[in-house]
This record gives C-alpha cells, structure tokens and sequence, in this order.
C-alpha cells in the first residue's frame, strides 16, 4: 500500500475558479501548504476571500476550530507565476476543460518541477492518456477528479491513463482517503464512472417523455417516490442546465463512436435551440410549476383476496411488503409470472413488455403491468408505483387496481403503456452500464457502487440494485425491451450474460 503525501509536501492548484478554490481549501485544510497559481488577473485573490469566507463560516457553525480555520487559511498561497511552483510535490491543474490548453500546462509544468512530483487534472471528460502523451515523464499523470462542490462532495475518481503508473494513482488514492475524502480508481474512458454511468437516468427518462410515457412532472413524481430518488431526472436537469447536461451526453456519444446507447435526445436538443436552459433562465422543463407530492393511501382494504404469483427476489419483494402491512394473500410460487391478482385484474410486474403485448399473448384482457417495487417508504408517504394498463382492461377492473395497489401501500401512478415502465426499465439500464464499465475495466463493483451513490446521491448502487432485484427479471427487461424497440442500446453486457448463465448452471444441476 502506498503511502499518501506527507503532510510537509507543497501542493499546487492550478486554476483558481470553481473547482481550484475547492480543491485549494482540501489541501489546505488537511494541512499541506497550497500555492494557487491563475493566469487570470485578480483570479488568486477572490479565491482566497471565497475560501476564507468559508472556512470563517465553518468555524462560527462550530464544523472548525477558528484557529484551524485561521491556519488552514495562512497555509494558501497565491502565487504569480507557474514557476513558483518548483517545490510543489502534487500538482492539480482545474484550469479550462481544453485538452489543446491542459496539455500545453502540463509540458510548462513538467520543466518546473521535479521528476517526481505527480501532476494531476481535475478534467471530467479529458482522457488522462491523451493529456499525459508527449510528457517526459507520462507515468506521473494521473486524473484527480473532484465533485462540485469539491469541500463537500467525498467522491474523488482517481483516473489512470495507458502510462500512469500504478505507484501515482495509489499516492493520489491514499492522499484523497487522508484529505477525508473517498476516492475509486477507474480507467480513463469517456465519462470515467459517474458521468458514464449516469447516463441512462436522464437518456430513458428523456425516452419515456418523447414516448409521451406521461408529463416531466408525473416522471419526476414516480422517480422520487418509486425510486427514491432525491430529484427526478427532469428537475434535475433543470437545475445542471440542458447545455451542459447536452454538452456531457454529446461528448460522451462521440467519445463512443456514436453507440446508439448514448445517444442525445432531440427533446433536450429542443429544448437548448428555444433557450429554455433551465433554472438559470428561469425556464426549462418546468416554468415554476409546482411538482406534485404524493396522496397518502386512501383504500384500507385490498378490493378482493390477493394472490402473489411468482418466486425469485421480486416476489420476495412483495411478499414482505405485503407481510409487513399484514395484509393477507395466499402464494401461487410456480407461475410463468411475477406479481399480484385480485378476482378482478392481474397485475404482472413488468419484464420488459407493454401490458396489451402481454394480454395479447396470454389471453387475458383484465391486466396492467406494474412496476419493479423499488421504492422506500418515508413516514406519512407511500412510495409510487408506476402502473400501465392493457387497452382491453376494464374501467371496473382498472378502479379495482388502483384500490388494490393504495390499499397495499403504493402510491399508483398511471403512465402510457410504455415497455418497462420507469424504474424496472430505467434501474436495469443503470445496472446494464455499471456492469460494462465493470467488463470493460473501468471499475471494479464497489468502485461503481460507491461512486454512484457518492458521485451522484443515489440512493444504491448498480450492483446493489442487481442483488437486490435479481439477474434474471433485469435481463429479462432489457431483452423485452431490445425486441420491443430493435435499438441496440439494451443490449445486455456480457458481464450480466455471464452471470445469468453461471447462476442457471448453478441452479439447473
Ligand atoms: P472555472 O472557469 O470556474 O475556473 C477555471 C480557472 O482556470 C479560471 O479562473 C481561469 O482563469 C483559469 N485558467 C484558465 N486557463 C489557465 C491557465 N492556462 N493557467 C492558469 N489558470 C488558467 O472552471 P471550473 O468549473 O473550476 O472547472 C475547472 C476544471 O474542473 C475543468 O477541467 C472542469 O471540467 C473540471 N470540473 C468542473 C466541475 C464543475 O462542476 N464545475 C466538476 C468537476 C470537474
């Protein structure tokens, strides 16, 4: 194991915008002398006010000795010139995110220090390998990327290049740990972890408004309640911006070849060519409408005895959720289905296909497809459940779903008859490119976990999100959902084929 930098190392910031001034407060903080270099007139200076004013407001909380405060903020140094940074033993450059730019940085750079210091870049798209190309010592190279706001946010992606050499990102690895921060490794690829591995929460919700799956505000809705995520995609795309949330996705579509999996939506290009940016301009998706909260369960009783159907974590899912409202039903473990029946509808937790795809094959009109049960109750709130009804269903049979699914302890949102619904279609895209970045060396599994859940507030990680709901029914979506639309983008990663087929083998013998 490597050691972090000592305590006595200088560190150099470079860039002392939003991010160096950031990074410079860490460093500082953790006790290291920071000098802080930027080419911009007076740039120095309002960083150092700003950090001030910080680490003073976090002392009067009571987060921070005021002597601590005082020294961490005599130990930043402005400096005026690149060469002063000689004694600089780590190097972080957040200057502008220009690869022409940061590589004519590092070639300055690498004269004034010495051989062994480590250069590091704070880029969030940039590839290390291409940044560190042409150096003399590429091997030093190493990404060190920071979340905005960098004091707040743990998550630090330590990225290597082709060159970098393992002994610079386990230096960079100890020192984010001692700076109190948690740091993964990845592999320099477009978007590293998070901003890879995000994608599909905006790209299938930005899907399922452009197939008219319901409004911004119900989608948002669902994904709060029913994913328990803290935003839904559309809010918060709004609060990012759509240029940059657009500029993040293209960069990460061309860096792909174009892989249809990352393909931008013309719904978001939309929405930049009419200037709707977002919070920013004060019109996005949203123009101040209010968000609707989720009803309190109206029904008390279950209209009609209840089935569970099915075996396997989805149908666990259920059952102790039924059992712990005790609410009575009796179990049907062998069925060719997962989910709930009443007398009146079947309610089939989704696979991937639409509802009236299912009545069609099945012959039974009285059915709605639900979905995947993900959602965490919060005290006085049911979570939402997406639901979607076959056409041939009957209005009797639909009120007798929805007084089914309240009783139960949901929150049922209606959305269009859309293949795989939000969360069972959505989660298993997350889950489908936490486990390529995986298959493709980008991270190992709690590498993805923690940067997701840290990187970006979820509330899981991909690979916690696949042990939770099970192999088989979110392989099962993706496949419905890739003969559903014939778009490559669901096409499944050969790490979660492989486990499907171990985990058959196991079971099959
Ligand atoms: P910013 O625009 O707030 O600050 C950049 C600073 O670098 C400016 O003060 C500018 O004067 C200075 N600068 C530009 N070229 C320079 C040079 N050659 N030498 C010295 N100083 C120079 O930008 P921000 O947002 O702080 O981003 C900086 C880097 O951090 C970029 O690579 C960005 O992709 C990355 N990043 C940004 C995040 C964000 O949310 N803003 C999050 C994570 C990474």
């Amino acid at each position: 194991m490597a050691n972090p930098l000592p305590l006595e190392a200088e560190v150099g910031v470079i860039g002392a915008g939003a991010m160096g001034a950031g990074i410079a407060q860490i460093a500082a903080q953790a006790g290291h002398r920071v000098h802080l270099f930027d080419t911009r007139m007076g740039a120095t200076d309002q960083a150092t006010t700003k950090i001030g004013e910080a680490l003073v407001g976090l002392a009067a909380k009571g987060k921070l000795a005021r002597a601590d405060a005082d020294a961490a903020i005599a130990r930043i140094v402005p400096v005026h010139a690149l060469g002063d940074l000689v004694s600089a033993k780590l190097v972080i450059e957040a200057i502008a995110e220009d690869l022409d730019v940061k590589r004519k940085l590092l070639r300055e750079l690498e004269v004034v220090v010495v051989p062994e210091a480590i250069l590091a870049s704070n880029t969030s798209s940039l590839s290390i390998t291409a940044l560190a190309a042409g150096l003399k010592h590429p091997g030093r190279v190493v990404g060190m990327h920071f979340f905005n706001p960098a004091p707040v946010l743990p998550l630090v992606e330590v990225v290597s290049g082709l060159a970098t050499r393992s002994e610079t990102a386990a230096v960079v690895y100890e020192t984010a740990k001692a700076w109190g921060k948690v740091p993964v490794h990845a592999a320099s690829t477009p978007g590293f972890i998070v901003n890879r591995c995000a994608r599909p929460f905006y790209a299938e919700a930005l899907r399922l408004l452009a197939e008219r799956a319901a409004d911004p505000a119900t989608l948002d809705a669902v994904m709060r309640e029913a994913g328990g995520f803290r935003m839904g995609a559309f809010e918060l795309m709004d609060m990012i911006g759509h240029d940059v949330n657009y500029a993040v996705t293209q960069s990460v579509f061309d860096a792909n070849y174009g892989d249809r999996r990352y393909a931008p939506s013309l719904v978001q290009r939309a929405l930049i060519d009419g200037g709707r940016l977002g919070r920013k301009v004060g019109k996005g998706f949203y123009d101040g409408v209010p968000v609707p909260e989720a009803d309190a369960p109206s029904a008390t009783e279950p209209a009609g005895p209840l089935t569970l159907h099915g075996e396997g974590p989805l149908a666990t899912l259920l059952e102790a959720w039924l059992a712990a409202r005790g609410i009575g039903f009796s179990r049907v473990p062998v069925s060719a289905w997962t989910g709930i029946k009443t007398p009146a509808i079947e309610l089939r937790i989704t696979d991937g296909r639409t509802a009236i795809h299912v009545a069609a094959e099945t012959h039974q009109g009285e059915l709605a497809v639900i979905d995947i049960p993900a959602g965490v109750p919060s005290p006085g709130k049911a979570p939402g459940l997406a639901i979607a009804f076959a056409s041939s269903a009957s209005p009797a049979a639909r009120d007798n779903a929805v007084a089914t699914l309240r009783a139960c302890g949901w929150q049922p949102r209606e959305l269009r008859d859309v293949p795989g619904l939000w969360a069972a279609r959505t989660l298993a895209m997350l889950v489908n490119e936490g486990a390529d970045a995986v298959s493709q060396g980008v991270c190992d599994e709690a590498g993805a976990d923690t940067a997701m859940k840290l990187g970006t507030n979820w509330p899981a990680g991909p690979f916690e999100w696949l042990q939770r709901f099970g192999i088989e029914a979110l392989v099962a979506v993706l496949d419905h959902l890739h003969a559903t639309t014939r778009n490559e983008r669901y096409r499944v990663s050969p790490l979660l084929q492989q486990r499907l087929w171990a985990q058959r083998f196991v079971t099959r013998r």
